[in-house]
């Protein structure tokens, strides 16, 4: 299948950028990268130096966003992933061997879409700034999109604020505008699903053993496995961006169910939340009275023993 990534590396970015350039189901045909985790000078040279640890020189990779569409909002990720978006070990890895697109990201997204002989997958697993963006610059392109893979979203309690899961909490405006626009499949990998999946200490075992590019990413990780185990007090380590590249590189890994979900863009405390429709289909009425249009299917379960093979494998 034909895949481009859109990127914050990000600890569990690196995981799922692995997953994909080595998976020989993928035909990956790009990178693109976002701010996030940390800003995008670090995000950027961060992807860049997987790509180059994958030996994936033949990837493009451009530079997008570097603030959300609407409202900046404040770095709030660095505890988890350090300042350098991996841990402080970001030097742990090969320097960059491909220069970056001159198009920047949208650009390329562009002219890969439109290019392509077959729909393409594309999965943010950052702010949804560049796809809106991309959406909104080039509509023509849609049918080109085969399924948006997104890692995001949170059914029940965030993890940046009560409400709202870091990347739709990064950008509400523009996954407002990818979720409820309509004009692609949309696939919501919450995060209430991506703890579920956290990978244990033997896990972790098998990645260092499993040879050099696994020694190498499990490198990144000794400083986030801290931050979920002390500060969230959660046993293991979290790959959410993997669990979503898991289901755009094996369809169906993840059971989902289809929801009109909304996000929301006030500036109360539910900035940034997304609202899943949960009841019963002839229930789904909005306060306006009216019924969304559009569903997503959001991932609710999977095989966990599955998953966690699959990702390792
Ligand atoms: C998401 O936020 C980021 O910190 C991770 O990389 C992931 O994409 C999880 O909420
Ligand atoms: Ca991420």
């Amino acid at each position: 299948m034909k895949l481009i990534i859109d990127t914050d590396p990000g600890v569990d970015d690196a995981f799922a950028i692995a997953l994909a350039a080595l998976s020989d189901d993928v035909d990956l045909l790009g990178v693109t990268t976002v701010f996030g985790n940390v800003p995008l000078s670090a995000t950027t040279r961060n992807a860049q130096r997987l790509l180059a640890l994958c030996k994936r020189t033949d990837v493009p990779i451009a530079a997008g966003a570097q603030r959300p569409l609407v409202h900046p909002q404040p770095h709030r990720a660095r505890y988890a992933h350090g300042a350098d978006g991996l841990s402080g070990r970001a030097g742990t890895l090969p320097e960059p061997a491909r220069d970056l697109e001159p198009t920047g990201a949208v650009g390329l997204l562009a002219t890969l879409l439109a290019a392509a002989d077959e729909p393409v997958t594309l999965v943010p697993i950052g702010p949804l700034t560049n796809i809106a963006t991309l959406l909104a610059a080039h509509s023509e392109l849609r049918e080109k999109i085969a399924r948006v893979v997104i890692m995001g979203g949170a059914l029940a309690g965030g993890n940046t604020t009560a409400a709202a899961e870091f990347n739709i909490w990064s950008d509400p405006e523009a996954a407002h505008r990818v979720l409820a626009g309509g004009e692609v499949p949309c696939v919501l990998v919450p995060m209430d699903l991506t703890y579920r999946c956290a990978v244990d200490e033997e896990w972790l075992r098998g990645l260092a053993e499993s040879g050099p590019l696994g020694a190498a990413l499990h490198g990144l990780t000794p400083d986030y496995v801290e931050y979920y185990r002390h500060a969230l007090g959660w046993p293991g380590l979290v790959l959410h961006d993997a669990v979503a590249m898991a289901e755009a590189v094996r369809p169906g890994i993840l059971r989902t169910e289809a929801y009109p979900v909304e996000v929301d863009c006030g500036f109360g405390p539910g900035r940034g939340a997304t609202l899943a429709d949960q009841r019963r289909p002839e229930l789904r009425e909005r306060v306006d009275g009216e019924r969304a249009a559009v569903e997503v299917e959001v991932a609710v379960d999977t095989d966990l023993d599955e998953l966690r093979a699959f990702v390792l494998d």
